[in-house]
């Protein structure tokens, strides 16, 4: 069989990365530069710094990704690249270098939804993963359940009715004073911490069993902390993080597998930077293998943005002949499940 070269461009928010996959499932190179240290210093992403460093660096990672893999641009098949969703000049950076890229190569071009992706990061270490398949997303601006009915099409049954599950992680790790990115702080903090000596609210939704709700969780960790500097109480930074991050996972993994009970799929994918979390990977493998489930998530440097989710996910594209010509823009709030003309589902 000929073998399908993929090159991955990904810049939605604030890591510039491109990699190669070949026949979407082995990686070739995976190379990331991460502006984490920079917005480390402003407490969160700052959208125009994000913009500028991805043009800094963009033409630099891409060229390391080509000389890493081995493979000259004129062996690709295909360039795919992030159009959406996430921070509109960051991503106008990666899809007008791949547009370049696509027309001077003579290349076809494949757009790919961000979170598509995530989904996609289960495909590398999990040789036998096919939809359908049923996929917990939470990332730090995304928390859906996703029914994956196949590589191209997907139903959302689940969502967050305000804050995403990272977005908390982040916000009530600045509140505790551990500083950004919020989740991996969390994680490290909650492993010296008792998680049930608080105990944080478990939101539900009236009607809607699949969805989630975080700003109730992270506004009781603020008013615990109120209450504990009105009372002159010393907060103990590690009880609030584990207990906070039990309240979390709790929601998300009794809702992940009551859907894949309702909906019928044996399988349970996690994706997206929360998916790292190593409190949450050990609560979906109990709760998995207590009710008969079968489980995946990727490994760490493939929950958190890269572009070797965006080449995988960009192989089943191309295979679809999902292109798109040099107008591709990039969509900011692209839903999960809209392809790029705007359509309910595929
Ligand atoms: O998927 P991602 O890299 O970017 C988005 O598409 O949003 O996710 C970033 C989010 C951030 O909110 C970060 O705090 C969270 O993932 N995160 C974690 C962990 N590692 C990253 N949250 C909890 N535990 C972790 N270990
Ligand atoms: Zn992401």
């Amino acid at each position: 069989m000929e073998e399908t070269y993929i090159l991955g461009i990904e810049s939605s928010c604030d890591e510039t990365a491109a990699a190669v996959v070949k026949n979407g499932r082995t990686v070739l190179s995976n190379v990331i530069y991460s502006q984490i240290d920079i917005h480390t210093l402003y407490g969160g992403v700052v959208p125009e710094i994000a913009s500028r460093k991805h043009i800094e660096k963009i033409t630099q990672v891409i060229d390391e990704a080509l000389r890493e893999a081995k493979v000259p641009l004129e062996r690709m098949d295909a360039i795919s690249v992030t159009y959406g969703p996430g921070l509109v000049g960051a991503l106008l950076v990666g899809v007008g270098a791949a547009k370049a890229i696509a027309y001077a190569a003579e290349k076809p071009l494949v757009p790919v939804h961000h979170i598509e992706g995530h989904i996609a990061a289960n495909y590398i270490e999990y040789p036998d993963l096919e939809p359908p398949f049923l996929c917990l997303v939470v990332s730090g601006g995304h928390t859906h359940l996703v029914r994956v009915m196949d590589y191209d099409r997907f139903e959302v049954i689940g969502r967050t009715h305000d804050d995403a599950a990272g977005e908390a992680f982040d916000k009530v790790a600045r509140a505790i004073g551990l500083g950004y990115p919020g989740g991996p702080k969390i994680d490290k903090a909650a492993k010296e911490g008792n998680p049930s000596a608080i105990d944080f609210p478990r939101a539900k939704i009236s009607g809607a069993e699949f969805d989630f709700s975080f700003s109730g969780v992270k506004s009781a960790v603020l008013n615990y902390l109120n209450q504990c500097e009105m009372k002159q109480m010393e907060v103990n930074r590690a009880d609030v993080a584990a207990s906070f991050q039990e309240a979390v996972v709790d929601v998300l993994v009794e809702r992940a597998v009551a859907a894949a009970k309702r909906s019928g799929e044996k399988r349970i994918a996690v994706a997206g930077g929360v998916a790292a979390n190593s409190r949450l990977r050990a609560a979906m493998k109990e709760a998995c293998e207590k009710e008969g489930l079968s489980l995946c998530y990727p490994s760490p440097v493939y929950c958190t943005d890269n572009a070797v989710m965006i080449a995988v996910q960009g192989y089943y594209e191309f295979l679809k002949g999902h292109l798109a010509d040099y107008s591709l823009n990039a969509v900011p709030n692209l839903a999960v499940g809209e392809d790029r003309f705007g359509r309910a589902c595929r």
